[in-house]
């Protein structure tokens, strides 16, 4: 069953101390709302992943969870709105995550890996180093998403630049800065 629309709320920062926190508050509760629940892709969801990807480009994107399809396409439609049009760089803001798809980083992982890598970021190294026996496994793959997705992407048929851009996307000052700056901000 589909849940009721909520509605995001219009900052996280508006209004004096105790609304602002209500707002944060609020605004949290419906970025969890939206990952629990992502919406289908509609229409101009497809006509963006058809003018921006091949086949085998969409394949991979069909591949990924329903929430990362959905964030994937809010750092596109971010770097059009601030004038971007570079088409590989676009392609790659669609496939940056695609190597945390076909279920290798499952959704329960992930606030464990952010903590992690918040509060013990030599722990979730020494957790993600290779070889992975089963147990790590999990942790490896959320660590190397990066390369991972960059080896889909050029099996894929992407350009060289674009796999460059997804193999690059957690460096700040890296050939996908911009890329990398509007991912932190979302
Ligand atoms: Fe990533
Ligand atoms: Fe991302």
């Amino acid at each position: 069953m589909r849940p009721p629309p909520l509605a995001p709320p219009v900052s996280p920062r508006a209004g004096s101390p105790a609304p602002q926190r209500l707002h944060a508050a609020r605004y949290r509760v419906w970025q969890m709302w939206r990952a629990l629940f992502p919406g289908r892709l509609d229409a101009a969801d497809r006509a963006i992943l058809e003018q921006t990807l091949p086949p085998a480009g969409r394949a991979l994107f069909a591949a990924m969870a329903a929430n990362d399809q959905r964030h994937s396409l809010a750092v596109y439609r971010v770097l059009r709105a601030r004038g971007c049009d570079d088409a590989e760089l676009l392609a790659a803001a669609l496939l940056h995550d695609s190597g945390k798809g076909g279920g290798r980083v499952r959704l329960w992982m992930r606030p464990t890996v952010v903590l992690l890598r918040a509060f013990a970021p030599g722990l979730l190294r020494w957790l993600a180093r290779p070889p992975a026996p089963r147990w790590r496994r999990p942790f490896y793959l959320a660590w190397h998403h990066a390369e991972i997705g960059a080896d889909l992407a050029a099996a894929a048929g992407l350009s060289a630049r674009t796999v460059l851009l997804i193999r690059t996307h957690h460096q700040p000052g890296g050939p996908a800065a911009e890329l990398y700056a509007v991912d932190e901000g979302l």
